[in-house]
């Protein structure tokens, strides 16, 4: 039997598109988008969550499984800490005694966690089709033509590029490169406090790829006015802005963006507090300027969890991020009144690629001796954007956001 082909051949694929549809064909460019290997356990399989916990044991302390906040019930039950991003970064790199680290996230995580990890440690992704879209909304060949334009326009000595964990391994590494820092959306803040201090007052910041966290901290955080923004369009000659404009502006901010989080608008926001008696309203500073800006608290996945569990019984909670946790949060406090922001389910699609069958294709795999998803950067692109990963990991705790 012949192998299914790429629905797009990758030779004649267009640059800057590195998807196939999720799960179909097979491209050997890339990592995402990529069928199986092996035999998947069928979804109906009544024994997974038994043959899930059997391979857990018999792997022992060779494995570690991270989980991050996003991921399905059926997998966060396997996983030894849970977390944000920021967090399952430093969890990952404090187990080097474990052989393997399986990753229940999304591909950019599981970069990260292999470029901090030791380099005997090996990295699984359960599904290689759990990509981010935001991610790949960032390209390093882009990113490089939007650095040479700076260049051109004599202003690249002064920018500092800061870089969202939610972006590739080379994008990290540009970064890294280039004198920039990674951050994540529980330390945005001091990421970019950090970034302006680099060049005094002449300092720009080139921030990717998701112009909404970048435009929230820069103006609710750090006191920018939003004329002090600009986006970067990497589809559009110079990215559809003048020489004027870039010289005028504090920060660049990447035309990127997640679409989960894009879901919640402002008439999201007026909607629930109609429906909703005293609701307060937390969420992702993922959503837009427009919805943040109406909520009542904004901060990372780790933030609303913790402010979650801290509310008092009885207090009503309307959350602007992905389902699964928010359902979790609402499973787990059924003396709080637990609401999703939107009316429509809204999921993160690759986040919910990682399920119960592919967690135990996984792990019985690595008891038979087979190492399957492995995630490896290569060197050169390790080393620089561990860089820009220690820069994160050395910045001072920034305030918990509210
Ligand atoms: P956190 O850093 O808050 O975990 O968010 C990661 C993410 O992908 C949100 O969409
Ligand atoms: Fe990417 Fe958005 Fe999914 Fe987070 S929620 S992994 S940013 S697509």
């Amino acid at each position: 039997m012949t192998a299914t082909p790429p629905l797009i051949a990758p030779a004649t694929r267009p640059a800057g598109l590195p998807l196939l549809v999720l799960g179909r064909g097979s491209d050997p460019a890339s990592e995402r988008g990529v069928d199986c290997p092996g035999s998947l356990p069928a979804a109906s399989d009544p024994d997974l969550v038994a043959r899930a916990t059997a391979a857990k044991a018999a792997l022992g302390e060779r494995v570690f499984v991270l989980g991050h906040h996003y991921q399905r019930d059926e997998v966060i039950q396997f996983a030894d800490v849970t977390g944000d991003s920021f967090k399952l970064a430093r969890d990952a790199a404090g187990r080097p005694e474990a052989e393997y680290i399986v990753f229940c996230g999304v591909h950019f995580m599981a970069e990260s966690a292999d470029i901090l990890t030791a380099a005997h440690q090996k990295v699984v992704l359960p599904d290689l089709a759990a990509g981010c879209s935001m991610a790949d909304m960032a390209r390093l060949a882009q990113v490089e033509d939007a650095w040479d334009a700076l260049t051109d326009a004599g202003l690249a000595d002064a920018v500092v590029p800061v870089t969202y964990m939610n972006s590739s391994a080379d994008i990290k590494a540009f970064c890294g490169r280039h004198g920039g820092a990674v951050c994540t959306s529980s330390n945005a803040e001091v990421a970019l406090e950090w970034a302006f201090s680099q060049h005094g007052a002449d300092t720009k910041v080139l921030f990717l790829p998701d112009q909404h966290l970048g435009r929230n901290t820069a103006v609710r955080q750090l006191g920018l006015s939003l004329d002090d923004c600009v986006v970067w369009n990497p589809l559009r000659p110079h990215g559809g802005l003048t020489p004027e404009q870039l010289q005028a502006a504090r920060i660049i901010l990447w035309k990127g963006h997640c679409s989960v989080h894009g879901r919640f608008t402002p008439e999201c926001v007026d909607d629930v507090r109609a429906r909703v008696p005293d609701v307060r309203v937390v969420v992702h500073p993922e959503c837009t300027y427009d919805v943040v800006t109406k909520a009542d608290l904004v901060g990372s996945t780790e933030f609303i969890i913790k402010t979650i569990d801290a509310a008092p019984a009885g207090s009503s909670w309307a959350v602007g991020t992905e389902l699964n946790l928010v359902q979790r949060l609402a499973t787990r406090h059924p003396d709080k009144n637990i609401v999703f922001l939107d009316k429509t389910v809204c999921y993160c699609s690759t986040m919910n690629r990682i399920d119960l069958p592919h967690l135990v294709w996984a792990l019985e795999s690595l008891v038979a001796g087979h190492e399957v998803n492995v995630i490896e950067v290569d060197s050169d692109t390790e080393a620089w954007a561990k860089v820009a990963l220690q820069r994160m990991l050395e910045l001072p705790a920034g305030p918990a956001r509210g």
